[in-house]
């Protein structure tokens, strides 16, 4: 069977272009998908789509015996972008109505999408798609609301690789049709941040707090806590708010915010989120990886307060019967995509139900009802587990046998060897991130700064904590790169504050702040400042980052090290 280039059997280059068997074409994306380099970030594997692009057209070029259309090939891509995507690149472009686009909805019959008035066979690039088969969640309809959803698609060069694949206008009256349904931004009801966060997308919104006063507060001010939200963020009203408990003898359980505050004892938890992609940016600085390019900041410390999720099971129905069979507990989130797909985790059954878990169906974040980025009104809150399970805006549970079936349970939020790649990654043979590892970094000073000599000391800070409930027991830090070693002071809480008393064993939840002041060497102009912890079961921190290198960039806890200058003067 014979792949068309295009509809028409045109292409940007006329029609020269031989038509060629489908695995041949396959072959040479194959191919072209090597060349491209393999897994990235988000925006490095869209660049790398447009440079396979590139030397596609190179190679049409060759095959059509034309230096000519090579170079056309590899010129067009400096063109202007913005007009490239919406001027007609052949005069025999066709007019479609959005019927005839709505029929090319699979690989057989071709994918074919629109944006802005423009129609684009995309059948070819479906394989290249950065972000998988998820592009044929948009076949036979327009792009503007996944790309408002996915905002990272709003940069030139993807317009550009797009502008590769069209092959007509949409008739005018769909796209007038068009234009009122898609007018509206998903994030317009996102709320107001604090401009002192440092961004690292903001559709969804993603951002860290500063790294040189994440440890001015043993408690992380809800306003600069790290912010990790995968789509738009809901907006609840808290009076018709329920949420439901299914899964149970009895028919499951309905709750209004009002009977979650009411009916159960309120219980008050201090503990840390992390991010699994906390520090991915070192990971990246070995070989790129796909995900945010997040700094240490990636984690907060914050005082919850809700309903046990034990107790609120046990009120529905959880009983001795129950514990033989389930195995996990499953939340969902009330964010949607365009879909309809809603966010979700899963925990296993013995954290949900441990009366040392501590883990809270939280209405409260630091003193104050859950801010709308933290999950207002209700969130999990699954102390010492990774931040992906602390579901937000939560509209259901489910006790079940198994785990969530969610993308983020399933085929994200999950380690593998520095071996695997994109093309070889097997996420159903690795077990979803629970607890994490243990972790420290340093907040000051910052990587680059420069202490004067004359100072004669340099002042050390950082955090410090491990998943499960593990307790961090020592940091140690060194100025010359891991050579000699001091020990840090721990502390537990603000300093000037009366130092809490340890957990429990087994439910540290919350950092360790340290700090430590030591004489500057006298014979080096460079410190290599490095900081490593160590918990109650003596798991320690690898010392690089390379051999725990991961194609997501997750679990990145390799000792901390940040370069700093010894100068003599002002
Ligand atoms: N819950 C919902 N419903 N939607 C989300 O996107 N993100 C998860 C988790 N819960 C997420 C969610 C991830 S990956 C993390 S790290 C934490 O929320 C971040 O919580 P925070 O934004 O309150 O810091």
């Amino acid at each position: 069977m014979l792949l068309l280039r295009r509809c028409s059997g045109l292409t940007p280059f006329g029609p020269l272009t031989p038509l060629r068997p489908r695995a041949a074409v396959a072959a040479e994306w194959r191919t072209l998908r090597l060349l491209s380099g393999g897994s990235n970030s988000e925006d490095q594997r869209w660049r790398n789509a447009g440079y396979s692009l590139s030397w596609r057209r190179a190679l049409a070029g060759l095959l059509a015996g034309t230096g000519a259309v090579m170079a056309y090939g590899l010129n067009r891509h400096k063109a202007d972008a913005a007009s490239v995507a919406v001027t007609p690149q052949n005069s025999q472009l066709r007019v479609f109505s959005q019927e005839e686009v709505t029929k090319h909805r699979t690989l057989q019959d071709g994918v074919w999408v629109t944006f802005n008035g423009s129609v684009y066979d995309i059948t070819e690039f479906v394989a290249m798609h950065p972000g998988g088969d998820k592009i044929l969640l948009a076949a036979g309809g327009a792009l503007e609301p996944f790309w408002a959803l996915y905002a990272v698609h709003n940069q030139d060069h993807v317009l550009e690789i797009l502008s590769e694949y069209k092959v007509g206008e949409l008739r005018a009256e769909d796209r007038k049709k068009q234009q009122s349904a898609t007018s509206s931004d998903p994030y317009s009801a996102d709320p107001e941040r604090h401009p002192a966060l440092r961004v690292n997308s903001l559709k969804p919104f993603n951002a860290e707090p500063p790294t040189e006063i994440l440890s001015d507060s043993y408690v992380t001010p809800s306003a600069i806590f790290f912010k990790r939200n995968h789509l738009p963020v809901p907006k609840v009203d808290p009076a018709s708010y329920e949420l439901q408990v299914d899964g149970l003898p009895g028919g499951g359980l309905k709750l209004s915010l009002e009977d979650l505050k009411s009916r159960f004892p309120k219980h008050t938890v201090t503990a840390t989120l992390q991010c699994a992609g906390n520090r991915r940016s070192e990971m990246n600085a070995v070989k790129q990886v796909k995900g945010l390019n997040w700094g240490i900041a990636a984690i907060s410390n914050g005082v919850w307060a809700g309903a046990r999720l034990r107790d609120v099971l046990l009120a529905a129905g959880y009983g001795p019967h129950t514990a033989q069979w389930a195995r996990h507990v499953q939340f969902e989130g009330l964010d949607k995509d365009v879909t309809g797909t809603t966010y979700g985790a899963s925990i296993p059954v013995n954290k949900a139900m441990s009366e040392e878990g501590d883990v809270l169906l939280a209405y409260e974040m630091n003193g104050e009802p859950l801010p709308a980025d933290h999950g207002f009104p209700l969130r999990v809150v699954v102390p010492g587990t990774v931040g992906a399970r602390n579901v937000k805006w939560l509209s259901k549970i489910t006790v079940s046998a198994e785990e969530s079936d969610s993308h983020w349970q399933q085929n994200d939020y999950k380690g593998f060897s520095p071996t695997t790649d994109w093309d070889t990654v097997d996420f159903k043979s690795a077990p979803a991130i629970q607890e994490l590892p243990v972790q420290s970094a340093i907040t000051v000073p910052a990587p680059g700064a420069s202490v004067l000599r004359g100072d004669q000391e340099v002042t050390v800070k950082g955090y410090a904590w491990s998943g499960g409930g593990r307790q961090v027991v020592r940091v140690d830090v060194s100025l010359d790169g891991g050579k000699t070693w001091q020990v840090a002071r721990l502390k537990s809480g603000d300093s000037g504050e009366t130092p809490k008393p340890s957990p429990p064993p087994g439910r540290a939840w919350a950092w360790k702040l340290w700090e430590l002041t030591l004489p500057l060497p006298p014979d080096t102009r460079q410190l290599e400042i490095v900081c490593k912890a160590v918990d109650d079961s003596y798991n320690m921190q690898p010392d690089t980052v390379a051999p725990i290198w991961n194609l997501r960039g997750v679990l990145s806890n390799a000792w901390h090290r940040v370069k700093v200058t010894i100068r003599d003067a002002e």
